[in-house]
């Protein structure tokens, strides 16, 4: 346990001197992330199941959750040049637990992320929308960090979870943008970055394409039904 933090963290600080006690204390802590990842995973299969009953169409593809590496968490509080202890690490780092909802068509985005939102028991602490603003590279997601309430034996805790919403298409754009950037050789950076931004763009437009062909479909069905 003790060599864990050796390769990251470079200053004398409390895990280091305790890093049995620090190590125990935030195991605690991330079986409370794993508890928060779960109720969110929850509230978003059931409202995907009543979608798919009362309006015959599923607006989530399929959902991934992921908990940061103590290594990591450690790392974004040097980053954020803060003491390295687990209340500075609670109340900086908002993004320990992680889920993704990969949603087939862009309205669903703002569907799903307005009925999870308004659920009683759920506080937007904040909401970033890189689909109306992309970033300069071209990147196209909704990140949302919420607090949801988990109940323990010692009573309930509200904890935070980064809720990133993004269609199918924008995933797939993200997960390969992920895994080049780090091999792009540095004479092409320009022109990768060019490159990726044009693929960033065009994705766009086939997601606002494939919505419309969808729409068209669901107003069929809809005049259909009626006569
Ligand atoms: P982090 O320190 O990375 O958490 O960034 P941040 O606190 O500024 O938050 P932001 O909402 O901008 O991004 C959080 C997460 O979104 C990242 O950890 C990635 O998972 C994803 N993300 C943000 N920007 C990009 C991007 O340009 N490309 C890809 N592939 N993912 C991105
Ligand atoms: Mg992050």
């Amino acid at each position: 346990m003790k060599n864990l933090f050796k390769d990251t963290v470079k200053d004398k600080v409390l895990t280091e001197e305790h890093p049995e006690e620090f190590l125990g204390k935030y195991l605690v802590l991330e079986q409370e992330y794993k508890a928060a990842i779960k109720e969110v995973t929850t509230k978003l299969e059931i409202l995907d199941e009543e979608f798919k009953c009362s309006h015959e169409h599923n607006p989530i593809h399929h959902i991934e959750t992921r908990l940061k590496s103590p290594k990591s968490s450690i790392n974004k509080l040097i980053k954020l040049n803060k003491p390295l202890n687990l209340e500075e690490l609670q109340a900086n780092v908002k993004d320990i637990a992680g889920v993704r909802v990969v949603c087939n068509y862009i309205d669903d985005i703002y569907t799903i992320a307005h009925l999870l939102t308004n659920q009683s028991d759920i506080t937007l602490m904040t909401e970033k929308d890189y689909i109306a603003n992309p970033k300069p590279n071209g990147y196209r997601s909704l990140h949302l960090v919420v607090t949801v309430p988990i109940f323990l034996s010692k009573g309930v805790k509200y904890v935070p979870v980064e809720v990133q919403i993004r269609t199918i298409a924008m995933d797939f754009w993200a997960s390969l943008e992920h895994s080049l950037r780090y091999k792009v050789p540095t004479d092409t950076t320009k022109e990768i970055e060019k490159r990726l931004y044009d693929c960033a763009e065009s994705i766009s437009l086939v997601d606002s394409e494939m919505q419309m062909i969808h729409k068209t479909i669901q107003e069929h069905e809809f005049t259909g039904k009626e006569s």
